[in-house]
């Protein structure tokens, strides 16, 4: 397994955290290739638990490498404050923490611009981390990369323009010689802490490669918040499918033999838009206390809906998921009833495949298939056979509709709290 990549297979928040950190123990390098610290990727081990955003959870396992690819965004002054955290938990990144030049920064005026426009009636129901700005800027080519940060002239003049042309939004929220004082200011103590880990991302996951290095792609976010294949514009502005990995790093495509999709047994999302298999009500009420379903980076509280295999299978396609990690199965331990949604209804019509159509993701209404509950703990269980009979159905149906083999199960928050179906999937 010379490389993989770990992909979310729904709205983010699947526990992408858990599994990437189990298979960061195969792994010498973990790589981030998209996004930035809108992420919040949760890992439990021995009784402590951590949440990342923007430094790859590999760090948590010494010795291991970790990389910040070109392709996500980076808000310096969070990245300082998480390297902070992390060293009071003696975690130390210095030499093992690798930061692509060319990744792009994120500025206060990129908030203040989301602030501003998270108002509007056009909202998205961001995370207010200034994301979208940050990746407008860059594909409208003003952008500032971490490069650019390190050289004082370079950095001047392009702030000076991007400052000039970004007055509207900053003249709401400040004045623009105090942001650009505040700005500079941070830089003086922000450089010193970050500019030992710039790197050429590219090529050197090329030259590790070469040399026989097992790299794990650790994406954020999930499939249906991608920018193109998601519920646009209910998104992020990036793309976390498995794609984005070559894209977001510059490793080359057909390299990353795996791709391991990470779905959860029922389905999760925070933020505005289309929810086809959302449910409200005590089901709901009992899914969200017990999965603990408030979001890592925000604390809101994620709505929840039953496993939707409409939308799953169109993500095992763009993906390219032939393999999923199954995770929080034990949420619905004691559920009587468990149900999947086969196909959506769209006035009168049946509908199997995800629809590109706002107003149909909108108004689909989910054909559900039910199945019996278990009725028992699944925690401890940590061989297949040892699954209640209703579970193990349960987990053989999923495969059996989505045509993708489920190599790993997840019932709790640790690492202990998982079946290793297939072999390599298992710590090392
Ligand atoms: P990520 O963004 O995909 O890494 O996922 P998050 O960390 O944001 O959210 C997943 C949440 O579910 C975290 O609180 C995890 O500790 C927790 N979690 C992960 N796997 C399981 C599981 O199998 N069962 C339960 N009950 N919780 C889990
Ligand atoms: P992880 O990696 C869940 C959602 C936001 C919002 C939309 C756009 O932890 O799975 P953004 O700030 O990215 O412009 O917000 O995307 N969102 C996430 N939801 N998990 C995440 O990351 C998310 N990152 C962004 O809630 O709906
Ligand atoms: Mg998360």
């Amino acid at each position: 397994m010379p490389s993989l990549s770990v992909i979310g297979m729904q709205w983010g928040d699947e526990g992408k955290g858990k599994v990437s950190h189990i298979l960061s123990s195969w792994a010498d390098w973990i790589v981030r290739f998209q996004g930035g610290n809108n992420a919040g990727h949760t890992v439990v081990f021995d009784n402590s638990q951590y949440v990342l955003h923007l430094v790859p959870s590999g760090i948590l396992y010494p010795g291991k490498k970790c990389l910040i690819g070109n392709g996500v965004v980076i808000d310096p002054a969070a990245l300082v404050e998480e390297l902070d955290f992390l060293r009071k938990r003696n975690i130390e990144a210095d030499g093992r923490l690798f930061i692509s030049g060319n990744c792009h920064l994120i500025f206060p005026y990129h908030k203040y611009r989301e602030a501003y426009m998270e108002k509007l009636k056009t909202r998205v129901g961001t995370t207010r981390r200034g994301i979208g700005p940050a990746y407008g800027d860059k594909y409208a080519r003003v952008g500032i990369r971490f490069v650019d940060y390190l050289e004082d002239d370079t950095f001047k003049e392009l702030l000076k323009r991007n400052l000039r042309g970004k007055e509207v939004f900053i003249k709401k929220f400040t004045s623009v010689t105090k942001l650009k004082d505040k700005i500079m200011k941070e830089r003086e103590e922000i450089l010193p802490r970050l500019k030992d880990f710039l790197a050429d991302g590219a090529s050197l996951l090329y030259s590790e490669e070469k040399r026989g290095k097992n790299i794990l792609f650790e994406g954020a976010q999930g499939t249906m918040l991608d920018c193109d294949f998601g519920t646009y514009p209910f998104v992020t502005s990036s793309n976390p499918i498995s794609g984005g990995a070559c894209v977001g790093s510059g490793f080359p495509p057909g390299k990353i033999e795996t791709v391991l999709g990470v779905t959860k047994a029922y389905t999760t999302r925070v933020g505005l838009g289309p929810f086809p298999t959302e449910i409200e009500g005590t089901e709901a009420e009992y899914l969200r206390e017990k999965g603990g379903e408030y979001g890592a980076t925000t604390g809101r509280p994620r709505r929840v809906g039953w496993l939707d295999m409409v939308q799953l299978k169109m993500a095992i396609r763009v993906n390219g998921a032939d393999k999923m990690a199954l995770t929080k199965i034990d949420v619905l331990d004691d559920r009587e009833e468990i149900k999947i949604c086969t196909a959506y209804k769209y006035r009168g019509r049946k509908i199997t495949e995800f629809p590109l159509s706002r107003k149909m993701q909108e108004e689909a209404e989910p054909v559900y298939e039910k199945l019996p509950g278990w009725n028992k703990k699944t925690k401890g269980v940590n061989k297949v056979e040892d699954l209640p009979a209703n579970a193990k159905k349960f987990v053989e149906r999923i495969q059996e509709l989505s045509g993708s083999k489920i190599a790993l199960i997840s019932m709790g928050r640790s690492e202990e709290e998982t079946i290793h179906i297939e072999k390599e999937f298992a710590a090392k």
